[in-house]
This record gives C-alpha cells, structure tokens and sequence, in this order.
C-alpha cells in the first residue's frame, strides 16, 4: 500500500493527455469530493497548463514529471489510442493505478499484457466506457437484476447512418483499421450487453462496404475523397456463456439513421435499454400481452465521464471491485477482435477471456458525497 493510501481520505489524481475529451473529464472528476485532482500532463505542455489553469489544478507538466508525484494515485490516461498502451505501463511501473479512456490497447494481447503488468504490480486498471455507470444503463441493470423481465434471453443492438464523413473534417481515421463502426461504437454496445449477459464464449458475423471510396463533406477538406478501409457495416451474433445471444448490427451504410437501440428480451417482458453511448435516458419496458410500453425513468447519477475513476478510487480505500474493469474491457476488445475475424473467416471465432460480472451500483450511489473524507488524516 502506497503511503498516500495509508492515509485514506480522497484520492489523487493525474490526468495525462488534455485533448478533446480533458475537460468533460476535468469539470467532473473536480466535482468529486472523493478525488483529488492534483496534475495534468501532456506532450504539448502549454495544453496541460491551460487545462491546469482552467480547472485549478495545482501542477502542470511532463508525463514524467506527473508519475513522479507521490500523492498521485491514479493516472488518468486520455492520450490518443496509439499512446495508451505506453503510458500505461509507465504509470504501472511507476506504482500506479490508471484509468485508460477506450480503447485499453490497440490489440487483445497488448492489453492482456497491461494486465498483467498491474497485477504483477499490485495496482488497478480501470477502463472506458463508464456510460455503463450512468443513471440509465445501471437503472436498466436493476430492473434486469429485479427479474422484472424474468431471465434475460436475447438482446438486438442496432447502430446505424450514413457514416460520420458528412459532418466530421477529418474523418478518415474512422474508416481505418482500429476504427470501422464496429471498433468505434461497438465498445459501448458490447460492454452494456456484457454487464447483462457476462462473458461472451463465440462470435459470428458478416461484414462488408458498400462504398470503396468516401468523400469529406464538411470543413476546410469537404470534397477530398479518401478510401474506405474496414467493413462499414457488420452484422454479428454473440453468444453469451448461459446460453444466451444478443444479434447486433453496426453500421455506416444506413441512409436512415438510428442508434442507442439495445432491447433486452426476457420471459415475462423485453426491456428496452437507453442509448449505451450516453449516461442518463429512461428505460422503456414492454410486458408479456401489453398493448404498449411502459417507460421507466432512470434514477442515479448521470454526471458523465469520470465516474468510472471515483468508482475505482472508492474500491481502492474500500478493497470492494471497482466496475468498469480493465477485465470487462479487455474481453470486449476479443470481442470485437473475434466479430473482424469471423467476418473473414465465415466460421464462429471462440472468445477466450473472462471477467467476473460486476455488482450494480446501489439507487443512492452519490459521486457527490464525500465518502471518503471522514478517514483523512488531521491536517
Ligand atoms: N473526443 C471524444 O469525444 C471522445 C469520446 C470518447 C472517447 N474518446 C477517447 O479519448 C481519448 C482521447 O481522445 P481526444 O478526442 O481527447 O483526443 P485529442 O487528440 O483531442 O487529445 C489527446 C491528447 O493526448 C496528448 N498525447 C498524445 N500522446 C501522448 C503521450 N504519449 N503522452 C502525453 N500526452 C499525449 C495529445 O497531445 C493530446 O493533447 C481517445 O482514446 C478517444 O478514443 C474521445
């Protein structure tokens, strides 16, 4: 145990990487009374500084210069995808606990071995997506657990549209390998489903292009074509380890556009989740021989990114798990690994990893609450 944690009391916290996504980050997880925001870093150091500034964050620097505060206790990992896995293991060799925005690594085993790296290490790995934390998808999770739909059997999860190309100005990179509907969005998707079903055992799936080239249609580039690299639309059949299957599609060949659709069958009624790419949204509830549904509005907090850190934060004072795991998102990403596969291959891939399913988050769980202050040392 690190001495910061000896001394109980909230959390410290680097984040590394203060791009795009820092500030939803920044304005929540300053919020929290349970976690200490105490640097940010990043390879632009002027960046760091701002987002340092804007968020009253007492230090401002390097990579280096952030793992080498000793009562920093979880980094905070939102570089772009290729640096994830180098800055984790920094942080790990360093002695510390990270939380690593999506995705874990750009490859299984990548990630496999980041596992392996903190628990030879003794610290935690959380992961994105926390939306699983949020209000409607853990008031979803309490309903299922209720049994208010019986035995969950089956789930049909849809993303579908144009693609982003029409409104994005750079957006080649999501027509790329690592991107593609299916590794953009499908983390979100697969992981819900995940923390229903519990761990998946095979995959198959049918994937295509429809178009080989697409054009920019917005900002300074509109008009620059550019070619289409991963499928972009991928049907794809889960089956979970107690029988249980969920027939999902994603895609950016859809003139019509639809996504957040992730209904939950059961014997006694189909639950129709709120959209997993967001943290708040009702629940829909449709009984066996109803005429209609019944919506069901979700209760718990919904603030946004950075819940998934206090939720480890809290686990690493109280020993309890923390929920969104560096081992659900490890298992999500063989997933998606296994879903490109069988594409290819046209035969059912196996999914080998495991995790265990976490617990929901109580109805009163308050990120606002300073749990963990009354176990500060006196100043
Ligand atoms: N932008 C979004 O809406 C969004 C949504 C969900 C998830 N994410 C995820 O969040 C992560 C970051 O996305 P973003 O949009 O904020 O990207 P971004 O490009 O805006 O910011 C990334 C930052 O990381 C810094 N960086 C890169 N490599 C580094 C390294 N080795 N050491 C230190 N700093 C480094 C960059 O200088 C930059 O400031 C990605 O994993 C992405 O998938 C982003």
């Amino acid at each position: 145990m690190s001495p910061a944690s000896a001394a109980g009391g909230p959390v410290g916290v680097a984040v590394v990487g203060c791009g795009t996504i820092s500030t939803a980050y920044l304005r929540n997880m300053t919020s929290f009374p349970d976690l200490r925001v105490l640097f940010c870093a990043d390879l632009d150091i002027e960046r760091a500084k701002a987002q340092a500034a804007a968020f009253d964050v007492p230090g401002a620097g390097t990579v280096a210069e952030a793992l080498a505060q000793p009562e920093v206790e979880i980094v905070v990992n939102l570089t772009v995808p290729a640096a994830h896995v180098a800055v984790s293991s920094a942080a790990i060799a360093a002695g510390k606990s990270i939380w690593v925005e999506k995705p874990l690594a750009l490859d299984s085993a990548s990630a496999g071995e980041l596992l392996a790296a903190a628990a030879t290490a003794g610290v935690r790995i959380g992961c994105a997506p926390d939306t699983v934390l949020g209000a409607g998808l853990q008031t979803a999770r309490r309903l299922i657990d209720s049994r208010v739909i019986g035995p969950p059997q089956t789930a049909l999860a849809l993303l579908q549209g144009p693609g982003p190309e029409s409104w994005h100005p750079d957006p080649e990179f999501l027509f790329q390998p690592g991107a593609g509907p299916l590794f953009d969005m499908g983390p979100y998707y697969l992981t819900a489903l995940a923390t229903v079903f519990g761990p998946a055992t095979r995959v198959a799936a049918v994937g295509r292009s429809a178009k080989p080239t697409r054009v920019i249609g917005s900002g300074p580039r509109a008009g620059t074509e550019f070619r289409v690299e991963v499928p972009t639309h991928v049907s794809a059949l889960v089956e979970y380890e107690g029988g249980q299957s969920a027939t999902i599609v994603l895609s950016f060949d859809s003139p019509l556009s639809r996504h957040g659709f992730v209904e939950i069958s059961g014997t006694a009624a189909t639950l129709a989740m709120p959209d997993p790419n967001r943290f708040d949204g009702d629940i829909q509830i449709h009984d066996l021989g109803a005429r209609d549904w019944t919506a069901v509005p979700a209760s718990g907090p919904a603030d946004g990114r950075g819940l998934g850190v206090l939720d480890l934060a809290r686990g690493l004072r109280s020993g309890a798990a923390h929920r969104a795991s560096g081992e659900i998102a490890l298992h999500v990403l063989e997933i998606l690994e296994a879903i490109d596969r069988s594409a290819v291959t046209g035969t059912f891939e196996p999914v080998l990893t495991s995790f265990t399913r976490p617990a929901a988050l109580p109805e009163d769980w308050d990120p606002h609450a300073g749990t963990l202050a009354d176990l500060r040392e006196p100043a």
